[in-house]
């Protein structure tokens, strides 16, 4: 048995918190810290039935308990030395996106992983799709061809929560919000070379203290001469999100309305065919027991912290391209930015 604690007991922790109690005897939610004692109260009462441990501070959580995974579901400007202090015990890690708003901090969580061997999992749950996972295969074992491009757009309209709407806290969308989008152009194209990006505030200056760009178009060239094209907003329909994608290779173009469903067109043959991927694969229960499964046979994660750590480097970048009106290269690595 697992026994799991929590760092950060808001919105998304409540998503893994059930996933994980759907799990029955495989895991056993242990102890809940948040810097708002009645938050973790709360998720002991709902998850634990009360039996778990309450805290307000991680190291005397990590001290008194004996964990063997921490769920880290911080806002993005919380990111401390938390990586570290539980790679270092040897707890395994979960962590959302984005894992921090600097490669700095980035890179020691990704140097504590790699040290002390711990398995690590980053929120990037549309990898986790079938349609994702089918495209990735095709493009891994040659069938696909050579990728070329990718058109994508991330819609929405939401006022979200006071830190998400602080640049200095969140990033930005493109930094907390866009980088599902960017994470899946990096998985199936690989590592960028360039990019650049336009980015305003044009909806919602009259917002006390909204200070994330709400419309943003960014291009990247990817090392191996593709191209991607990535749309966001923050003035689409209110109350619907909207993220979806399409890929062209040297063989296929696939039109993804989610990462479960897709239209992929077979364009490599004389008479092309044309085939749907529909499916209801449960993101966050794959992703858990993916981290699970990787613990106990001793493997890699599909997203360890080192693709986190990547994905954020991109985005950075794009955050930096926008500001400064300039093309931002990368030179190879994820401290390079
Ligand atoms: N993978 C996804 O699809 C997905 C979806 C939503 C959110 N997220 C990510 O999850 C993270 C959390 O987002 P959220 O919507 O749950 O935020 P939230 O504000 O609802 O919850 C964050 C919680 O962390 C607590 N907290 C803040 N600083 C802390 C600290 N130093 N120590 C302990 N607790 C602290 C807050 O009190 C709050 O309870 C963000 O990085 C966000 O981008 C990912």
């Amino acid at each position: 048995m697992f026994r799991v604690g929590f760092l950060g007991c808001g919105g998304i922790a409540n998503a893994h918190a059930r996933v994980l109690s759907e799990l029955g005897k495989r895991v056993q939610l242990a102890a809940f810290c948040d810097l708002e004692e009645e938050r973790a109260r709360r998720f002991n009462q709902t998850y634990a039935d009360g039996k778990g441990k309450v805290y307000i501070n991680l190291h005397r959580m990590l001290n008194k308990e004996k964990l063997d995974v921490l769920y880290i579901c911080l806002p993005p400007f919380a990111h401390a030395d938390e990586v570290e202090l539980a790679a270092e015990r040897g707890v395994h890690i979960f962590i959302e996106k984005p894992v921090a708003l600097d490669m700095e901090t980035a890179g020691r969580m990704v140097e504590a992983v790699e040290r002390t061997g711990v398995k690590s999992q980053v929120g990037f749950q549309s990898r986790f799709g079938d349609a994702v996972r089918e495209v990735k295969r095709m493009l891994d074992s040659g069938e696909a061809g050579r990728p070329g491009l990718v058109e994508a757009r991330y819609f929405c309209n939401s006022l979200h929560s006071p830190w998400w709407r602080d640049k200095s806290k969140s990033g930005g969308q493109v930094v907390e919000q866009v980088i599902h989008t960017f994470d899946i152009l990096r998985y199936f194209l690989g590592e960028p070379e360039a990019v650049f990006s336009f980015r305003d505030n044009l909806f919602h200056r009259d917002v006390p203290d909204y200070t994330v760009e709400d419309v943003s178009a960014t291009v990247v060239r990817f090392k191996n001469g593709a191209v991607a094209t990535v749309a966001a907003t923050n003035g689409a329909i209110p109350g619907k999100w909207i993220s979806d994608y399409k890929l062209v290779t040297e063989r296929i173009t696939v039109y993804f309305e989610s990462p479960n469903q897709a239209t992929v067109y077979h364009t490599g043959v004389p008479h092309g065919w044309v085939t749907s991927i529909s499916s209801e694969r449960p993101l966050q229960k794959a992703a858990a027991e993916d981290l699970l499964d990787a613990i106990e046979d001793d493997r890699e994660t599909l997203v360890p912290i080192q693709e986190g750590a990547r994905s954020l480097e991109l985005v950075l970048a794009v955050a930096r391209s926008g500001e400064q009106g300039t093309i931002v290269h990368f030179k190879g690595g994820f401290t390079s930015v």
